[in-house]
């Protein structure tokens, strides 16, 4: 049984093969491959397109969402096995997991990570308790990477571009926020650009905000294979000279992680990191991005948000085609019904 956890996981042809359903999808192709389906949407953390997009996804496709509120609707969770349970967690995911599978045909999980100790969150413990113990496919809806914003990302990619990004320079750039962010965005970005043959430039105000080595590893195998190439640089300038590409993301820096107040002095190099007219004019006319939500004036100005080149729009609505091609292509695994 295939799950949705990590593009990682996935071929380049596989997850081509995502996107080229979801184009359909966008296009006006109907299925009911959901019909008599259910998913159940558990939620550890707040969102508005996750949520919203998977609902109605599933209800196009002929299928029942219910959404699962971890943090107040539903009992505290635990995940650690061997653990004594006299603590806040009412419930083990061994046995959520398992009920939950009795009930749905996919279960999707939203789950930050604590912003603790970075040794084990970054083994994305929740989902993977999850993953290891339901009896049907789970789909990570963001955790310490997020699949879903890749592939609808990717998309807008294509559709901005007319093709194949190899070959593109694409530039991933931190940009300021008031407090340390989630490295999943990044992460992701990193992922499926190097897997799609991008000329990657991660562009960081120090060099404590290297994405974690499972990711840059990744990247770096990605590339030998398939083309393209994955620089971590501290130069605003040579970074944005002649991009094709730049997608902004904030995120804590990991030798800090759970000890903010020591990377406040980093966070204070990035100051003038925000994506202003004069950076993107730096560029070869390229598309620029951002998951959302996003905060004005911090991360991007507002003149490029409101010009042409911002397609975070896109990027939002194509999660809804290929969240409808992931939950397709995993309801149907081992035969179409
Ligand atoms: N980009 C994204 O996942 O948005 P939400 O947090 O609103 O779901």
């Amino acid at each position: 049984m295939r799950h949705f956890l990590s593009t990682e996981d996935w071929s380049r042809n596989e997850l081509q093969g995502l996107l080229d359903r979801a184009a359909a999808f966008k296009s006006g192709v109907k299925s009911r491959s959901l019909e008599g389906k259910s998913i159940a949407l558990m939620f550890f953390n707040p969102s508005l397109r996750t949520r919203s997009s998977f609902d109605i996804g599933a209800y196009q496709l002929g299928g029942h969402a219910i959404v699962l509120d971890a943090k107040g609707a539903t009992w505290p969770l635990e995940f650690s096995d061997g653990t004594i349970m006299d603590g806040s967690e009412e419930e083990h995911v061994r046995e959520a997991a398992r009920v939950l599978s009795s009930y749905v045909d996919l279960i999707a999980i939203r789950c930050f990570p604590q912003f603790k100790d970075w040794a084990s969150e970054r083994e994305d413990p929740m989902i993977t308790a999850f993953a290891k113990h339901a009896t049907v496919p789970v789909i990570n809806m963001e955790t310490i990477v997020h699949p879903c914003q890749e592939l609808a990302h990717m998309l807008a990619l294509q559709e901005r571009t007319g093709g194949p990004i190899a070959g593109k320079k694409y530039l991933l750039t931190w940009v300021p926020h008031p407090k340390p962010l989630n490295t999943a965005v990044a992460n992701s970005s990193l992922l499926i650009a190097s897997k799609f043959g991008a000329d990657v430039s991660i562009l960081v105000p120090d060099e404590v905000y290297r994405l974690d080595s499972r990711y840059m590893d990744s990247a770096e195998r990605f590339t030998a294979e398939g083309g393209g190439s994955v620089t971590l640089t501290t130069d605003v300038e040579a970074a944005y000279s002649g991009a094709d590409v730049v997608y902004a993301k904030s995120w804590g820096a990991l030798p800090f992680y759970g000890n903010w107040d020591e990377e406040a002095p980093f966070r204070a190099k990035g100051a003038d990191f925000m994506i202003t007219p004069e950076k993107m004019a730096l560029t070869n006319n390229a598309v620029v991005s951002h998951c959302l939500p996003m905060r004005r004036n911090v991360k991007i100005a507002d003149a490029v948000v409101d010009s042409p080149a911002f397609m975070g729009i896109e990027e939002a609505e194509n999660r809804l085609h290929v969240q409808k091609a992931v939950m397709e292509a995993l309801a149907l695994q081992g035969g179409a019904e």
